[in-house]
């Protein structure tokens, strides 16, 4: 049974203020969690309670969300039981009585939630991944390595799309596909200092040179998957996020690299020669949150042969992901527990994709902790994918590394997902 909660303010890895909670259980155990935080939100995202204070960290102070844990949330869960993060869930939405979680902040919550599961597990005696998804969670991720860096992410004008990512589905383990990306990484960074392009990193720590075209990433990580001795294609494909919401302007694509805006349907057509052109094999965030007809334009050209994943435009809530099952928009659904605020209704949005032959696509913040919490619930969901960042950074290395401490303690139980990560074949 929890004995205390107890919430802090510590930093995040852009340096912004986050809520980190404590869990004790009776007997001593200790929960802890910390809360992620994203730069380009969806608009119907769970409210990230900040306190608004300029005197404090420009307003981004969570002593609000901190105190609403310590004394509203924690004296309702003290002498529940820990292992019921059903009720507990429910008591948190209860608490807040909001829809967006605005009352007492999705970052209070999802502190708590996060925290009380991880307590559940440790009093278990199980590890995490095994307490939240059972014997039969055994299926290790391809990590996606977001290794090129652009949009609001960059702090510059790099490229307009935000995320160049590699999927390293050949390798034959977790483990591999790491080391893997790991090379190609430093494969990459050699190809920009040749080229005398910025070495920099962005927030995710992928490296945002000045580059004047989409197209260039493209060319620059193939190129450095070839020099890292693998093949781009049947070893190594790309992801890309291009988190299109942040150029959608008055109903036009402004890509500031074309120095042209483009129509829904000319947007779908640039996509499509990409994936013409590279072997891309998951967009992310294609067309914008409020794009809907673009969205299923997109999807009817390029949805029966790659994956399209839906970030701003579902926000990992349930509700809005049904709507865009029935309205088939696309055919995946990127999973940010802070997103809608709690872990049971993260859990319900993942698996609401599967039952509809759905991907779930695991992902962190742009602005994250050490806490590798999505380490164990991509292997608990079996969602067969994640994406955390560069195979650099401590706090995008250690979700990596616990991947690797999971694959370990699995032993010949472990299976690597490889091509099946996705929702539509590879080809
Ligand atoms: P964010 O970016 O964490 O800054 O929102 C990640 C994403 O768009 O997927
Ligand atoms: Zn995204």
């Amino acid at each position: 049974t929890i004995a205390s909660l107890t919430a802090r303010e510590i930093l995040d890895s852009r340096g912004n203020p986050t809520v980190e909670v404590d869990c004790i259980l009776e007997n001593g155990i200790c929960g802890r969690a910390a809360v992620p935080s994203g730069a380009s939100t969806g608009s119907r995202e769970a409210v990230e309670l900040r306190d608004g204070d300029v005197g404090r960290f420009g307003g981004k102070g969570v002593r609000k969300a901190v105190a609403h844990v310590n004394d509203i949330i924690a004296p309702d869960l003290i002498s529940l039981d820990a292992r019921e993060q059903a009720a507990i869930d429910e008591t948190l939405i209860g608490l807040d009585g909001t829809d967006n979680k605005s009352h007492l902040g999705a970052n209070a919550l999802l502190g708590v939630s996060l925290a009380v599961a991880r307590a559940a597990a440790m009093a278990s005696d199980l590890p995490l991944y095994a307490y939240l998804g059972g014997p039969a969670a055994t299926r290790l991720p391809v990590p996606h390595m977001n290794i090129l860096n652009g949009g609001v992410h960059a702090h510059w004008q790099g490229a307009d799309f935000q995320e160049f990512m590699i999927a390293p589905y050949g390798a034959g383990s977790l483990r591999e596909a790491v080391e893997w990306g790991a090379e190609i990484y430093h494969a990459l960074l050699a190809l920009l200092e040749k080229r005398g392009l910025s070495v920099g990193v962005g927030d995710e720590g992928g490296f945002a040179p000045h580059v004047r075209s989409n197209e260039e990433p493209l060319e620059l990580i193939v190129e450095a998957i070839g020099a890292a001795g693998l093949r781009a294609g049947p070893d190594v494909g790309i992801a890309i996020d291009p988190a299109s919401s942040e150029f959608f302007k008055d109903g036009a694509y402004a890509l500031h690299t074309e120095k042209r805006r483009l129509e829904a349907g000319e947007m779908v057509d640039y996509y499509a020669k990409l994936v013409a052109n590279y072997p891309i094999v998951l967009i992310e965030d294609g067309m914008a949150e409020d794009d809907w007809d673009g969205w299923k334009r997109l999807n009817q050209t390029l949805g029966s042969s790659i994956e399209l994943v839906g970030d701003d435009v579902f926000c990992t809530n349930p509700a809005i992901i049904a709507r865009g099952i029935e309205e088939n928009i696309a055919n995946a659904v990127l999973i940010k527990t802070n997103q809608i605020g709690t872990l049971s209704e993260t859990i319900a949005a993942a698996r609401l994709a599967r039952d509809h032959g759905w991907g779930a696509f695991v992902s962190h913040r742009s602005g994250e902790t050490v806490d590798s919490f999505i380490a164990d619930l991509v292997v608990a969901l079996d969602a067969g994918h994640i994406k955390t960042g560069a195979p650099a950074r401590g706090e995008r290395v250690e979700k990596y590394n616990q991947l690797m401490r999971i694959e370990e303690r699995l032993g010949i139980a472990a299976r690597f997902a490889g091509l099946d990560a996705y929702v539509r074949p590879v080809r």
